[in-house]
């Protein structure tokens, strides 16, 4: 076969997606899930404010719906995402707002939630996303010296320890589980690249301390307007070189589009090429470091793309088109996996 999946065996690397369960209720987009890739992550089912709704009563009925389509197909599952920022319950940060929760609570319900989350899914997850986009952008206003983001959710209220705790329940919990830190533009990034060495630094001391991390994720969102950043090998390398495994975990690239009906055409002709070829780069970057285990696309198709809702003006991100045929960045894709 020439699927993804099966060209990506002989390096035993998974390729995956995002999936939206939902989705899975359209036969066409059923059939690629289950062809094309080898490990699967849901978008959003697995975050907090999914999970847990309304304090104390856990729905898991949409995240269950995908790892039993994953179990179905053979593929493995990444879990996303136990301690982040955003897509929080309600009930959690407007109780921590209004001080209903306190500090310690707050503590006791984030344990509380890795833990119960972990051990209802125990066994059945490959890589669990443990912690999510803690390090500063240039932008952000409140870098600390480390490098982490001083304005966070979860650094504000529990300070920067949190992580490694988060690490230390996560295991605790599903021992044979891989657990990750997964963030944006801490491989790659040109200049300085202040945000992988801050990344580098952090993960270090995790394994110094011996938190149990076991790997780093890039996300691997692109955008052609910033050019490709060209550290990538290079940084996953280093990753890879304090014994940590590593994954591109969200890759997507997105440029200009013109929106007509359901479709998305890039507005100029460059951006088209360049599209495909930053995915090409990207996993021949995977592809070059041996501890580089899965290669994940943050959604195949683009129907329910993420990117022109945060974007204004952008879009074309995926590998297949909005009514999932395959893109050039698909055969691109297919194509490495052949010569690599
Ligand atoms: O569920 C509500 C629905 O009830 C409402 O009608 C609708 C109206 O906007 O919104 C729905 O919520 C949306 C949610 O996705 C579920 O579909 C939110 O508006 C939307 O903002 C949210 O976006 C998600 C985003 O994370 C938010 O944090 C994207 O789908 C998801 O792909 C994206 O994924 C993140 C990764 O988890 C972490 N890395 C970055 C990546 C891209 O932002």
């Amino acid at each position: 076969s020439d699927s993804l999946r099966a060209l990506a065996d002989d390096y035993n690397l998974k390729i995956g997606s995002a999936i939206i369960p939902f989705d899975l209720d359209n036969p066409a987009y059923a059939k690629v899930a289950g062809e094309q890739f080898s490990s699967v992550t849901p978008g959003n089912e697995m975050k907090w404010e999914t999970v847990e709704p309304t304090r104390g009563t856990y729905d898991w009925s949409k995240a269950d719906r995908l790892v039993s389509f994953a179990e179905a197909h053979g593929q493995q599952v990444r879990g996303h995402v136990l301690l982040w920022h955003n897509q929080l319950p309600g009930w959690l940060t407007s109780g921590v707002a209004d001080g209903s929760i306190t500090k310690a609570q707050l503590r006791d319900l984030l344990q509380k939630h890795i833990t119960d989350e972990v051990a209802h899914f125990k066994g059945k997850i490959w890589q669990w996303d443990v912690a999510n986009e803690f390090f500063a952008d240039s932008w952000s206003p409140q870098p600390l010296a480390n490098g982490m983001n001083g304005d966070d959710f979860w650094v504000k209220n529990l300070g920067t320890g949190i992580v490694a705790d988060a690490f230390r329940w996560a295991h605790a919990a599903d021992p044979k589980a891989l657990l990750f830190y997964n963030d944006y533009n801490i491989t790659g990034a040109d200049g300085t690249n202040a945000k992988f060495q801050a990344a580098y630094d952090f993960v270090k001391s995790l394994k110094e301390q011996g938190v149990p991390i076991d790997g780093v994720g890039e996300q691997g969102h692109l955008d052609t307007q910033y050019g490709f950043p060209t550290k990538m090998q290079q940084d996953l390398q280093a990753f890879a070189d304090l014994g940590l495994r590593v994954a591109i975990t969200e890759a997507d690239v997105r440029t200009f589009v013109e929106q007509t009906d359901d479709k998305q055409t890039p507005t100029d002709q460059l951006a088209m090429s360049a599209q495909p070829f930053y995915y090409d780069q990207m996993l021949k970057a995977c592809l070059a470091v041996r501890s580089c285990i899965s290669f994940t696309v943050w959604g195949f198709g683009e129907a329910d793309s993420w990117v022109p809702g945060w974007f204004t003006g952008e879009g074309y991100a995926g590998i297949y088109n909005t009514d999932v045929q395959p893109k050039t960045a698909y055969y691109t894709l297919q194509q490495d996996l052949q010569l690599a």
